[in-house]
């Protein structure tokens, strides 16, 4: 079958569906149906989704839950998670009440600074370059005053350009390398503005510029772009006490369970194949509720683990130390996010997610996503150096199974009794459901 279609993106919402049913589903109607079975039935929330991006065709559901009793800086938060991991909502409930009675997490934004950059390549003698841009720098300020005028306002704007040489990594090349302060907003589309006119400027004065050679006014521009790395964007979140206090159920020898847990950090610390999956349990708490306030997931995982990697080797994100009878666990990372614009007002779970946190500054923001990370840190590392890490997850997955099995409210009576006191395995839910059904 050929599948090539022209003009897609300007067929009507039932027409795609319609294309898409007839070209790849034996049974039309039905994927039909599944897929309208998803729409919102309040029919202005389903165009606000519709509009959210190109070609939608129906909306892809992730559960938004949440988990309370968080003690930030003193005060508790309920914090809300969109995620599709079944364990994830638990275990993060679960360190936020540990946590809640032995001091609570501490929180600070270290600094709060975003970076953007033009790329570009210039063909002449470097040291003219450096007087060119000595010269014309207050220009770049000057030529974006209108885009950053109310950014100003705000307290923000751009706080410096450094003209970068580069030509020890790629011929001619050299970047305008650009700092800025974006408050309450994630800042990309103002430091994109602020780039694109950067270049322009870049350009226009290079042109004009007196001691270049012909050749030398010819400055090609090859993109502007904010980057997500931002080392000099960090929160770090902290929990500690007395080791005696970390005493509960499954930790009956605090002393032994705090050296394991520093030995469980430190293997990551060391060893890229273990730190990964580390740092994949900080994501799932971090993801979710950077997720679940509007923001930008991949711009976060994406600078988050270039941190992890700053030292030259992938490395955990999260540190733990024994000192003086003191258990201490935390973790520093870059973040960059907003609680303004973008999504911020446009999605009303997403609106409803920040009133939850009480309409947070992006500082607060910062703090609350990377308390999440080091809860969701603390218990899967509290799981895997005690009972294991398979006893909750399957327990959590059961239901899963049971979903996918579409049982009755009976069935899930016995088959939840039976596996109370029985190991969960997909292959044992299955013949137990099976065997029931017999
Ligand atoms: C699973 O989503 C996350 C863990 O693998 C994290 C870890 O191993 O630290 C449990």
């Amino acid at each position: 079958m050929n599948n090539a279609v022209t003009g897609f993106s300007k067929l009507s919402k039932e027409e795609k569906i319609n294309w898409i049913a007839k070209e790849y589903f034996s049974t039309p109607s039905e994927a039909i149906a599944l897929l309208k079975n998803y729409w919102n039935t309040d029919e202005k929330i389903q165009k606000l989704h519709d509009e959210f991006i190109e070609n939608t065709i129906t909306n892809f559901y992730i559960p938004l839950g949440v988990a309370p009793n968080f003690l930030v800086n003193g005060k508790y938060k309920t914090i809300p998670m969109a995620i599709e991991e079944s364990s994830v909502v638990a275990a993060a409930s679960k360190s936020a009440k540990f946590w809640s009675t032995r001091g609570g997490f501490k929180a600070t934004v270290l600094n709060t600074e975003k970076i953007g950059q033009v790329h570009f390549i210039y063909k002449g003698d470097v040291s003219k370059l450096s007087l060119f841009f000595a010269q014309s720098k207050s220009k770049f300020f000057q030529d974006t005053e209108s885009i950053t005028k109310n950014m100003q306002k705000r307290g923000g704007g751009i706080l410096e350009i450094v003209l970068k040489d580069k030509t020890d990594l790629l011929p001619n090349y050299f970047q305008l390398h650009a700092t800025f302060e974006t408050k309450d907003s994630m800042g990309a589309n103002f430091i994109n503005s602020c780039l694109e006119q950067f270049a322009k400027t870049l350009k226009e004065e290079a042109l004009n510029y007196e001691l270049f050679l012909e050749t030398e006014k010819n400055i090609q521009v090859v993109m502007s772009i904010l980057s997500n790395y931002v080392p000099n964007c960090i929160v770090r979140a902290e929990v500690s006490c007395p080791i005696e206090d970390l005493q509960e159920k499954h930790i009956t020898n605090p002393q032994d369970f705090a050296e394991r847990f520093v030995q469980a950090v430190q293997i990551a610390e060391v060893e890229p194949f273990r730190a990964v999956t580390h740092n994949k349990g900080i994501m799932n708490g971090i993801d979710a509720v950077v997720l679940a306030t509007g923001n930008d997931f991949r711009a976060v995982e994406a600078g988050i683990h270039a941190y992890a990697a700053k030292s030259g080797q992938y490395s955990s994100l999260s540190h733990a130390k024994i000192e003086n009878g003191i258990f201490t666990f935390w973790l520093e990372i870059p973040l960059a996010l907003g609680t303004v614009g973008g999504l911020t007002t446009l999605h009303p779970l997403v609106k409803l997610s920040l009133e939850m946190l009480e309409n947070p500054t992006a500082k607060e923001l910062m703090q609350y996503v990377a308390v999440a990370g080091l809860a969701q840190n603390f218990a899967a590392l509290r799981s895997l150096t005690t009972t294991g890490i398979q006893d909750g997850h399957m327990k959590m997955h059961l239901n899963n199974i049971l979903n996918q099995f579409n049982t009755n409210d009976d069935e899930r009576v016995l088959i939840q009794k039976h596996f109370k006191l029985h190991i969960v395995s997909h292959s044992s839910v299955v013949s137990f459901i099976e065997n029931l059904r017999k």
